[in-house]
């Protein structure tokens, strides 16, 4: 069931809403995560696996069990249009210990990362804002929307991959630091042999990607 919406009120004049995305808005977040995060990056197949996990054409294994996706989409009160979105999942715990966050080194980093494994963990996955938007909290609007959803799946901690643009720094470290995130750990060329592999080219390196990734955790 979709969870209720919220309302913040930027500082500007306007307010926006953060609710699951839907057909009618999917589009758009995808025009949004696309030219926010790179359109290589950011698939339409991807994206339809957090706005409607159970469609038929949602690319998952039949007898996988479905973990928890979700996407939303932050709207302009004012002019109905989506100025942001974001994706999110459940992480279990099974799956945590399969993952490279997991590994001995990267749990030795930093302790909380070690203790995402004991619980369900949220991860926040990709988040964009329209530059004409940013700045107004619109970011820390779907964050804490998705934290909320998060929570009423089980979730007691969080993560996120943070992009370091190569040009800009990490634009998402500073709303993840002020919604009690710290950083636990930068990964340099994150995405460096996935984007040769993938084919994607990066907004701010092109190809191949050198930028680095802050692991956020809370
Ligand atoms: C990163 C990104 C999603 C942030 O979106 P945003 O809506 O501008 O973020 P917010 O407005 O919530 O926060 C941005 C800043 O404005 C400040 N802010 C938050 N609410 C505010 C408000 N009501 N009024 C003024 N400033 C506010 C925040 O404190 C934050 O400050 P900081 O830059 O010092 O950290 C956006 O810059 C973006 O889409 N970047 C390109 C894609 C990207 O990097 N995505 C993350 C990939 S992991």
């Amino acid at each position: 069931m979709p969870s209720a919406p919220f309302t913040i009120a930027p500082l500007g004049s306007d307010a926006a809403r953060f609710e699951q995305a839907t057909d009618q808005t999917f589009e758009q977040a995808l025009a949004t995560l696309r030219d926010g995060l790179g359109a290589g990056f950011i698939t339409r197949e991807g994206l339809l696996r957090y706005v409607a996990p159970d469609a038929p054409d949602a690319p998952d294994a039949p007898d996988a069990p479905e973990p928890f996706r979700s996407a939303l989409a932050a709207t302009d009160d004012a002019t109905g249009a989506v100025i942001g979105a974001l994706t999110m999942e459940i992480v279990d715990t099974e799956s945590f210990q399969t993952s490279f966050l997991h590994s001995y080194d990267l749990a030795r980093a930093d302790e909380t990362i070690a203790r995402l494994a004991s619980a369900p963990t949220g991860l926040i996955k990709s988040i964009a804002v329209a530059p004409s938007a940013r700045g107004r909290g619109v970011a820390t609007g779907l964050i804490g929307a998705g934290m909320r959803a998060l929570a009423e799946r089980g979730a007691r901690r969080y993560y996120s991959l943070a992009w370091v643009n190569r040009q800009r720094g990490c634009q998402l470290c500073g709303v993840l630091a002020a919604l009690g995130f710290h950083s636990a750990l930068r990964i340099e060329r994150f995405w460096y042999r996935d984007s040769l592999a993938s084919g994607y080219r990066c907004p701010a390196c092109d190809q191949p990607c050198e930028c680095a990734v802050e692991v956020m955790v809370r």
